[in-house]
């Protein structure tokens, strides 16, 4: 793995942030950017550090799936964060960056997207970008959370898996099938947005607490509401979204009336009504 000069690092003047992408570490290859940031280790990580690359050989999304990361169709990165949270509070992260991702994808493409929870961003229904957050921990509990974003930028439809057609698009795709299309410098301005929007909720986070981020989530929430079936290891229960928690657990409620706070760990959930 090589570090390059190029690419993304002349976009660290441009960005206006006040700790988000404070350093860019950018790579054309790299089997990760999340398996770097965590290898990197607590002494040489700083907040706000971002770590970009053009490909990904192993990226990786949640419940140990792939992320595919085919050269320079997509924005791979990973944000160091060192909140002072509550373990339990972590989910905020996700929810935070999902916010901000949402953001910054309707300020490029200029059309609302929906988040369904935990961590997909879907563009007229298709999932456009995925969230891995991982918390690096020792003895003394946790060190650093690694924010991994991956959102589909140039690709075709065509370039995706015959399984993933109606499920994956790109921001190219789906301004193609409103026959418009993408500025030749969207992935620039995307990942400028990214890293400043980020940057806002983060302070927002830090200063006044989640409430913000929460009605936020909740303005692009394309989970609640609708009917979700929750799939764990060993069962399936379906239920409705009704809402979220503080600490960005989901409440369902379940069809004998129970209501169940979920937590985003080892589950994974699709609506009943397609992906959504
Ligand atoms: C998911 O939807 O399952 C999460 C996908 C997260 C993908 C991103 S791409 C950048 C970062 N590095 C990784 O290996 N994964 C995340």
């Amino acid at each position: 793995m090589q570090e390059t000069s190029g690419y993304f690092l002349k976009m660290k003047d441009r960005i206006n942030t006040k700790i988000i992408g404070c350093e860019i570490i950018s790579f054309d290859v790299i089997d990760s950017t999340n398996s770097y940031a965590k290898r990197m280790g607590t002494e040489n990580v700083i907040e706000g550090m971002v770590i970009v690359a053009g490909q990904q050989r192993c990226g990786r999304g949640r419940l140990g799936r792939e992320w595919m990361s085919p050269p320079d169709t997509g924005l791979y990165m990973s944000i160091i964060l060192k909140p002072s949270l509550q373990l339990e509070e972590i989910q905020l992260i996700t929810l935070m960056a999902s916010v901000a991702v949402a953001r910054a994808i309707e300020k490029t493409v200029n059309q609302k997207p929906g988040i369904k929870w935990p961590n997909d961003i879907l563009l007229g229904g298709k999932k456009v970008c995925g969230i891995l957050s991982e918390m690096v921990s020792s003895n003394e509990g946790m060190e650093y959370i690694v924010v991994g974003i991956g959102i589909n930028v140039s690709a075709e439809s065509s370039d995706f898996p015959e399984a993933l057609a109606d499920k994956a698009t790109s921001l190219a795709a789906y301004v193609n099938e409103q026959g418009l299309s993408l500025s030749g410098d969207s992935k620039d301005k995307l990942f400028e947005s990214v890293l400043e929007e980020m940057d806002k909720l983060y302070m927002l986070l830090l200063s006044v607490g989640c409430d913000g981020i929460l009605s936020e989530w909740k303005h692009y929430s394309a989970t609640l509401g609708n009917e979700i079936v929750i799939k764990s290891e060993n069962e399936e229960i379906s239920g409705v979204a009704e809402g979220i928690t503080v600490d960005g657990r989901l409440t369902v409620l379940l069809k004998n009336g129970t209501r169940l706070n979920i937590h985003s760990g080892e589950v994974s959930i699709r609506g009943l009504m397609g992906y959504v």
